[in-house]
């Protein structure tokens, strides 16, 4: 199996380049099966999660072909209207291709995706959307089986929790429905956004993306498309915290500092400087991190979860303790133990951890729980004397490119072998 070594106490110094956000464009290639055309996607990361996006695009009859980071996606003749159980079970957040494949092909069978590291991670608020949208869905022995007849009609839905991936469905769902569809109590993430922009440059009419209001004209046909993904927030939360914890500095080419706030808030607070430009963000570490008091995580623009663990072991080596309280995922705490490896002190009491800062962590052998909570093996790692150990490392696959590279890069002693 393969694992990462790092030879941690290195200052990281230097400039790197974003890659394009993953959970901006996993949605996205959901939206190219409304298309019944091309779709040129640009900033595209190479990530396990958009190479399972790609297998169940090309599962339904699309032709896919990339080269660097752009995808070519052609959608002009599906066959198929079903994502297998395997494809399923290996990117839970398929079910976002839901409200598309029932649009398109007027039905769609998946299976329930089941819990994921994070807990379990219920899709009732996609089902009950996209059933007001006139999607009859059925479930059997674990198979959604659905069927939307005539096609979607617009109507008016209500989020009692601003699901960002219900979001998404409703919109998928709605884009090409009979009338308009008013969705109330929406996500506000900047991936919402830009989908929403994705979709509008190949024809479709959603406004007030990136609020809670959002209303989505029905759309009869999309056209062939291009697009550009925005940069990647949480790589770039987490490349802050790296050169933060190690005493470096940083600068992040591609970055956009307004969807970065609530980071970039904490990481003042923990005494880091941080300078902004239009498409970029720079930072220069303190000698020491001071603690920040309270970091509750909320959905956008509140602090992000994903970023809820790699500041936590960026934290764990301030000056005095700081306090998380994780309001989105379960199981966020799961990397702790691992945390604690390295000699942190956190202690943890449901949704609330409390990060007592030590003076210093030593190297260990550790594993990753699940995508973030590897970044925070990272984080922990590069910050440790001696050498760390990561394994089940096929959890940063799935949200870092280039990781040990760029690492490496930096300044750091880090191997993938
Ligand atoms: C998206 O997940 C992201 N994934 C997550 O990033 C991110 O942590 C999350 O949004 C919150 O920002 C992608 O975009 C692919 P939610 P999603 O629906 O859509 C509950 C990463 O590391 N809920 O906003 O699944 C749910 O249990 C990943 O990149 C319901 O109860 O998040 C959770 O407690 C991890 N019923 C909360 O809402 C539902 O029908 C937030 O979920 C749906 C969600």
């Amino acid at each position: 199996m393969a694992k990462i070594t790092v030879n941690g106490g290195k200052k990281l110094n230097g400039v790197i380049k974003l890659h394009g956000a993953k959970n901006s464009v996993l949605p996205i290639l959901a939206a190219t099966v409304l298309i019944s055309g091309i779709s040129v996607i640009h900033n595209c990361p190479r990530l396990s999660d958009v190479d399972a996006a790609v297998k169940i695009l090309e599962h339904l009859g699309a032709v896919v072909v990339r080269e660097g980071d752009t995808v070519t996606i052609d959608c002009g003749n599906l066959t198929n209207y079903s994502i297998p159980d395997e494809l399923m079970r290996e990117m839970r957040s398929s079910i976002v291709f839901l409200g598309a494949i029932a649009s398109r092909m007027g039905k769609a069978s998946l299976s329930s995706p089941g819990g994921c590291e994070l807990g379990p991670r219920p899709i009732d608020l996609h089902l009950n959307a996209l059933n007001e949208l006139g999607l009859k869905i059925e479930e059997e022995h674990g198979i959604l089986k659905c069927d939307c007849g005539e096609g979607m009609i617009g109507t008016d839905i209500h989020l009692s929790f601003p699901s960002v991936g219900a979001t998404e469905n409703i919109i998928l769902a709605g884009v090409t429905a009979k009338g308009v569809t008013v969705l109330h109590g929406a996500a506000r993430e900047p991936e919402i956004s830009d989908l929403a922009d994705f979709l509008n440059g190949a024809g479709a009419n959603i406004q007030g993306a990136g609020s809670d209001n959002i209303i989505i004209y029905g759309t009869s046909v999309l056209r062939s498309a291009e697009h550009t993904v925005i940069p990647d927030r949480i790589e770039a939360a987490t490349y802050l915290a790296a050169a933060a914890v190690t005493g470096g500095k940083i600068t992040l080419l591609g970055a956009i500092p307004a969807h970065l706030t609530p980071v970039m808030s904490v990481l003042k607070t923990a005494g880091c400087e941080l300078s902004v430009k239009q498409n970029q963000i720079s930072l220069i570490a303190p000698v020491r991190l001071k603690r920040v008091p309270v970091i509750r995580t909320m959905p956008h623009p509140g602090f992000p979860t994903d970023a809820g663990s790699p500041l936590m072991a960026m934290l764990s080596v301030a000056d005095g303790s700081s306090m998380f309280v994780e309001n989105i995922f379960e199981n966020r705490f799961r990397i702790v133990d691992e945390l604690k490896r390295f000699g942190a002190k956190i202690y943890t009491n449901g949704r609330v951890a409390v990060i007592e800062g030590v003076k210093k962590l030593s190297g260990a052998a550790v594993e990753c729980t699940d995508l973030r909570g590897g970044a925070a093996l990272i984080i922990a790692a590069l910050a440790s004397s001696g050498v760390t150990e990561i394994s089940k490392i096929h959890h940063l696959d799935r949200g870092y490119e280039k990781l040990t590279e760029n690492l490496s890069f930096l300044g750091a002693t880090v191997e993938r072998c």
